[in-house]
């Protein structure tokens, strides 16, 4: 496995795998790899020839009172799980690499971010885009992979790449999870011991307000009841919204045949933690 932390490397070893007629797959990532970000690099490593994994905690995307600085990082611990999942380069480039003074230029993608995360982290997703539009023009990948864990930023990469026209496929994979239901995340870490045991009340709750939104229930009642749930239980909601999976905006009612997300941001402690159900309207709780 090579380790590369200048985008130049990139560059060549990526350009002599297309020469030996290799298909590219490519896995973006913050680092602290978890379970959720290995099942991705095991997608790629399954469907493609050459998997390229990024380690970068992209400060762009970060709002000024956000963790930046305290991010998990643990870059050697990383290379030992990409290594092990048969990963064929590690793109881990330093700040200077990625935005030299001056950086003038963003990627902003337009209504998609107007609700859930975009709502409550201004600027995040033009951060989100403008990195990974940039790692898509040093890796140039045939086929990248993200998680339904951040759906709305799986949801604008979407758009992303058929608007500014990426020659690049993009793969949204299944969110992982603990045995009790709780979202791999790396910021999983900042729970204390009671936070972490109280925290599977998310999922829970948002597998019963599918059930009973597919039972015909009231929207806006459903989601005052999640909200509730998740209060009683010592979490601070941010948001609890149901949004229509195409545009990401918030409906009140479903339409047969369409497809939702119920997505919900809560804090324990200092962790911000976010999950989501998709699901069609119609299909059976
Ligand atoms: P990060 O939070 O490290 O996540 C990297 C990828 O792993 C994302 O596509 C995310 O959705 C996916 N992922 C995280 N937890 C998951 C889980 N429990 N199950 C399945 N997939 C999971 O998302 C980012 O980094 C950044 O915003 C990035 C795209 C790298 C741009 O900086």
């Amino acid at each position: 496995m090579k380790v590369a932390k200048k985008i130049t490397t990139v560059r060549k070893a990526v350009d002599s795998a297309k020469r030996r007629g290799q298909r590219v797959g490519f896995v973006p990532t913050m680092g602290y790899l978890h379970e959720g970000h290995l099942s991705l690099i095991r997608q790629a490593r399954k469907y493609n020839d050459f998997v390229v994994v990024s380690i970068f905690v992209n400060p762009i995307q970060f709002g000024p009172r956000e963790d930046y600085r305290r991010y998990p990082r643990d870059l050697r611990r990383d290379l030992k799980l990409c290594k092990e999942a048969g990963v064929d380069l590690v793109f881990a480039p330093s700040v200077e690499e990625m935005y030299p003074q001056p950086f003038l230029t963003y990627v902003e993608v337009k209504e998609l971010d107007k609700h859930l995360c975009g709502a409550s982290r201004p600027g995040h997703f033009r951060g989100v885009c403008t990195v990974v539009a940039k790692l898509f023009n040093i890796v140039m990948p045939d086929v990248a992979y993200f998680g339904q864990k951040d759906v709305q930023q799986a949801r604008i990469i979407e758009q992303m790449v058929a608007d500014l026209n990426f020659p690049i496929r993009i793969r949204i994979m299944p969110i992982v999870r603990e045995p009790d239901g709780l979202a791999m995340s790396s910021r999983n870490v900042y729970l204390s011991e009671e936070e972490r045991r109280k925290a599977p009340i998310i999922y829970q709750s948002l597998l019963k307000g599918k059930r009973e939104l597919l039972a015909g229930r009231q929207v806006g009642r459903v989601l005052k009841e999640l909200a509730r749930d998740v209060e009683m239980a010592g979490g601070k909601v941010d948001y609890v919204e149901l949004v229509r999976w195409e545009d990401m905006a918030p409906v009140r009612k479903l339409a047969p045949g369409e497809r939702y997300v119920l997505a919900m941001a809560v804090w324990f402690g200092r962790a911000r933690l976010i999950d989501n159900v998709v699901f069609r309207a119609g299909e059976r709780g």
